[in-house]
């Protein structure tokens, strides 16, 4: 069954994201408009939709001293980190080329956070230079790293040990890191040892303790778990005479890509405030790091029909978006909406994988979709804000997309289309 728009029955749109006179609109902006603008593919955001997610976050933790560090590896272009820190946001990073976008726009480095297993000598110097609030620490041997960058420096790092809940956050197996079995933070049973070594060292000054358990979480459940096991943490660690200021319980909150329901952000801290009030730590003050929440379904990805090709077993519909744009459903068959931006109004549907045009068969962006088409016709692919562009790549020497910021009625192109040259332009022949 599709409607008047070409949607098949049951398709929601996410908030902002509308057909108006059978257009797709995003705010007040014409999507077609667009593609005709600055051509396909092509991210489309939503400055309304970012800050909208972000206030749902500010209600469920206002009135409590927090930290709100957006993940910026689900989307650093650097308007999408401008819009969340001049909203207040700081930034959860885990590079120094992350790091340099973030000072790029103008955070203040006492809101920016480290995360990650792997930082090196260079990017803790780096980030100990420009005075970060605190590193997330993995393991026992970065903690030791990073007290000897810091004494050579002559300053002390303030740190945060990622502790590994081993609680099941019940999602995707790679995009679920809390797990025993993972290897992201200290084992629960080490973690009290690690504090006690890392406040003896003269480099390190302790400030908080963080968890992260996966990422597109749907339920409650999951973070309560891990904050009853990381609560526990801090009872031990603080009964050994190491004060914990903050507590980081990390990102992970799921948007809705088909039809998923996961908790709203202040719904979820309302729950959590009240365990930790119980718990006897509503004092602390409360770090989060939620990157796909803030930006998954602030924006979309358009691209243009190339070919149509029908077969025997699968009809094929050939789109000028590939995986390099759009890695996730090669990645974790994840599944994307997949909506005509000028609908053919009474055109029948047919059954069409989406595919692009790299050379593989893992390029493929959407399966057994029902889609009324022709070729020249532009889609948009939704959800698409989060770990999209983020994650693009350059595979078959495709430049990647541009990007357009849309606010109201107003469209600012945020990032030029990339081109060969800019692609070549370190390489050398012999
Ligand atoms: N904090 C840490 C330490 C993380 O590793 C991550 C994500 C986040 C925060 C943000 O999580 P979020 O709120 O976005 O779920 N590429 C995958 C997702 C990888 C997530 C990696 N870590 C995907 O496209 O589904």
């Amino acid at each position: 069954m599709t409607t008047s728009t070409g949607l098949s029955s049951g398709t929601t749109l996410p908030p902002f994201i509308t057909y108006q006179q059978d257009q797709l609109m995003l705010e007040g902006v014409s999507l077609d408009r667009l593609t005709q603008e600055h051509g396909t593919p092509l991210f489309v955001y939503s400055r309304a939709a970012m800050l909208h997610a972000l206030s749902a976050y500010q209600r469920g933790l206002a009135g409590r001293q927090h930290l709100i560090c957006y993940a910026m590896k689900a989307n650093s272009s650097l308007a999408i980190l401008h819009t969340l820190v001049q909203a207040g946001c700081g930034l959860d990073i885990v590079s120094g080329g992350e790091l340099e976008r973030a000072m790029a726009v103008g955070v203040d480095p006492g809101k920016i956070i480290f995360s990650g297993v792997g930082k090196t000598r260079a990017e803790m110097r780096q980030a100990l230079e420009v005075g970060i609030g605190c590193f997330n620490v993995e393991s026992r041997a970065e903690l030791d790293v990073l007290d000897e960058v810091a004494r050579g420096m002559g300053v002390r790092a303030a740190v945060s040990v990622r502790v590994n809940p081993n609680v099941d956050a019940q999602t995707h197996p790679y995009i679920s890191t809390g797990l025993k079995g993972n290897k992201f933070g200290i084992a629960h049973e080490d973690v009290l040892s690690t504090y006690q070594h890392a406040a003896q060292c003269q480099g390190l000054r302790v400030v908080g303790i963080d968890c992260h358990i996966g990422s597109q979480i749907t339920q409650t459940g999951p973070y309560l778990d891990a904050m009853d096991r990381v609560l526990d943490l801090v009872q031990n660690i603080e009964a050994a005479g190491v004060r914990i200021e903050h507590i980081d319980f990390g990102g992970g909150l799921g948007i809705d890509y088909q039809g998923d329901n996961p908790p709203q952000a202040d719904a979820l801290w309302s729950a959590l405030l009240q365990r930790l009030d119980a718990r006897g730590f509503g004092d602390r003050k409360i770090f989060i790091e939620p990157g796909r929440s803030l930006v998954g379904n602030a924006g979309v990805c358009l691209t243009e029909v190339l070919y149509l090709k029908p077969g025997e077993q699968k009809n094929f519909l050939i789109v000028d978006a590939a995986m390099n744009d759009l890695p996730r459903p090669a990645m974790y068959q994840a599944f994307h909406r997949i909506v005509p931006v000028s609908p053919r109004a009474n055109a029948a549907p047919m059954t069409w994988d989406v595919v692009g045009p790299v050379c593989e068969s893992g390029d493929w962006i959407g399966r057994d979709r029902e889609l009324a088409v022709q070729s020249g016709d532009r889609l948009a692919v939704l959800s698409a804000g989060a770990y999209c562009m983020s994650m693009a790549s350059n595979y078959n020497t495709r430049g990647r997309a541009a990007e357009v910021l849309v606010d109201g009625n107003q469209a600012h192109l945020i990032r030029a289309r990339e081109s060969t040259a800019d692609q070549t332009r370190l390489e050398r022949l012999p």
